[in-house]
């Protein structure tokens, strides 16, 4: 280890509480994107980072708007001759219904058996949080970084990314790098280290089915109209086959076929399907059974019903012939699906059911793109090695089933390698109630970051 990298740990030793204090703080803030009014708690987490940036020493930050939530720009270009690294995170968060499933408010932190519970904890802010202590940590132990870093924390990933290409657009001039850093990714089941190499993309469209003006007495009208609720599971049930196959013309049309060393690559993850059935809660896995459960997540596309509502919902009978009954669906995509042909595929399957007597219809709300790292680049294999000094374990490398637009959008914009680095644990219960980050893969995160900065220097340009 260098002198410089002791001291950095040295710092990054000494100031466990403070750091931890800080994050908790950073949890407080309430930052759902999608829901309009958390709108100033947006800003106020935008402000908490670029507050951190600035007194820390990084130079040009930026609350920097767009359309919708701030994107939180900073850099440090100090380091002549090495490489620049883009550092991506999300400062935004998902919702936290159902609240009473949370055995403490979202958004109290709460630290219980090396684990700190909270909103965020894992996906991303805690990651986020991390980059901004390495950077810190750096600055303060040795008066420099040995890199040149631009951060882009984004503010609606969780919201589908929809004003981040044209920020990226507009911000071209400013985004010049050799690589691009992305923690929003984690470990293998069991919380073995992992460096994530692929992501799927994602289309997500809501259905409206529209039947009468107003709710209608069942009875006195019941045989004469079609019911917007029973058209709608038509619908929704025409899309797939009882054993869960897509039944959308053309919708596998691009899909890339494994090749064997991929499948075997796949087969090599120690997968623990029993274990995986009792964590998940369901009574068996399902799905295509001419592929691996690791397979069906990170290399074959998905169609699902995200949410259903329509009609009465409350306690007790209501005799009612809904109005109108609503669907979002959303399918995870893989190499070589685009995300808008998908759309349209899937719009004209919905729009062929017959269903009359109702109106339909089908609208976009978000889409983002699949990517694939480069494994063999040595940023990647540089990041492999730093988690495995780290963590004492050579990390797998992972294709995901989940989705970060912005990976997709810095590869095919920028041209360069992006690196799927993050740190959180297999069962973090991220999006669901109880989200939690184990503290030490927090804390090896932040290890590993500073390492990484130090090994990336003498990246080969
Ligand atoms: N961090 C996740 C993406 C992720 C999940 C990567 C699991 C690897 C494994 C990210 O915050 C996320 O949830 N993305 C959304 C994207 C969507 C809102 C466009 C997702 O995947 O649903
Ligand atoms: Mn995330
Ligand atoms: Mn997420």
């Amino acid at each position: 280890m260098s002198d410089a990298l002791a001291r950095v740990e040295a710092f990054i030793a000494g100031t466990a509480q403070e750091r931890l204090d800080d994050y908790v703080d950073f949890l407080r803030i309430p930052s759902i994107s999608t829901l309009g009014e958390h709108k100033s708690d947006m800003i106020a987490a935008a402000e908490f980072v670029a507050s951190r940036l600035a007194a820390w020493g990084l130079e040009h930050v930026e609350v920097s708007p767009t359309p919708g939530h701030p994107v939180v720009y900073a850099d440090w270009l100090h380091a002549e001759g090495a490489p620049t690294v883009i550092v991506y995170c999300h400062y935004d968060v998902q919702p936290v219904d159902p609240l009473e499933l949370w055995v403490r408010p979202p958004f109290e932190p709460r630290i219980e058996a090396g684990r700190i519970f909270a909103r965020g904890a894992a996906d991303d802010k805690g990651q986020l949080h991390l980059h901004l202590w390495a950077a810190r940590a750096w600055l303060q132990a040795d008066g420099r970084l040995p890199i040149n870093v631009r951060y882009v924390f984004e503010g609606e990933e969780e919201s589908g990314s929809i004003n981040f290409d044209a920020w990226l657009t507009a911000n071209r001039p400013r985004l010049d790098a050799d690589v691009v850093v992305v923690s929003d990714t984690g470990f293998f089941e069991g919380n073995h280290p992992a460096l994530t190499i692929g992501l799927r993309g994602l289309m997500y469209a809501q259905i409206d089915v529209t039947g009468p003006s107003l709710d209608l007495h069942s009875g006195t009208y019941g045989g004469n109209v079609q019911n917007p609720a029973i058209a709608l599971a038509r619908i929704i049930a025409s899309l797939k086959t009882e054993d869960g196959l897509v039944t959308v013309p053309g919708f596998h049309d691009e899909v890339r076929v494994l090749t064997a060393d991929e499948r075997a690559e796949f087969a090599r993850l120690p997968l623990d399907e029993s274990d995986l059935v009792q964590r998940l809660g369901v009574p068996e896995l399902f799905g295509d059974p001419a592929f691996l459960p690791l397979e069906r997540r990170g290399a074959r596309p998905t169609l699902d019903v995200n949410g259903l509502w329509g009609g009465f919902q409350g306690e007790g009978a209501k005799t009612i012939i809904p109005a109108h009954a609503h669907a979002k669906i959303s399918c995870r995509l893989v190499p070589d699906m685009d995300p808008l042909r998908t759309f349209e595929r899937v719009r004209e399957a919905i729009l062929a059911v017959p269903v009359p007597g109702v109106t339909v219809d089908v609208t976009v709300l978000s889409h983002g793109m699949w990517s694939l790292a480069p494994i063999d680049h040595p940023a990647t294999q540089a990041a492999a090695r730093c988690l495995e000094e780290v963590f004492g374990e050579r990390p797998y490398y992972l294709r995901e089933g989940g989705s970060i637009p912005a990976a997709a959008s810095f590869a095919t914009m920028l041209g360069v390698p992006v690196v799927l680095l993050g740190f959180t644990n297999p069962d973090d219960q991220a999006h669901a109630p109880n989200e939690q980050m184990v503290l030490a893969n927090y804390e090896g995160g932040l290890r590993t970051i500073v390492r990484y900065w130090e090994a990336l220097a003498d990246l080969p340009r």
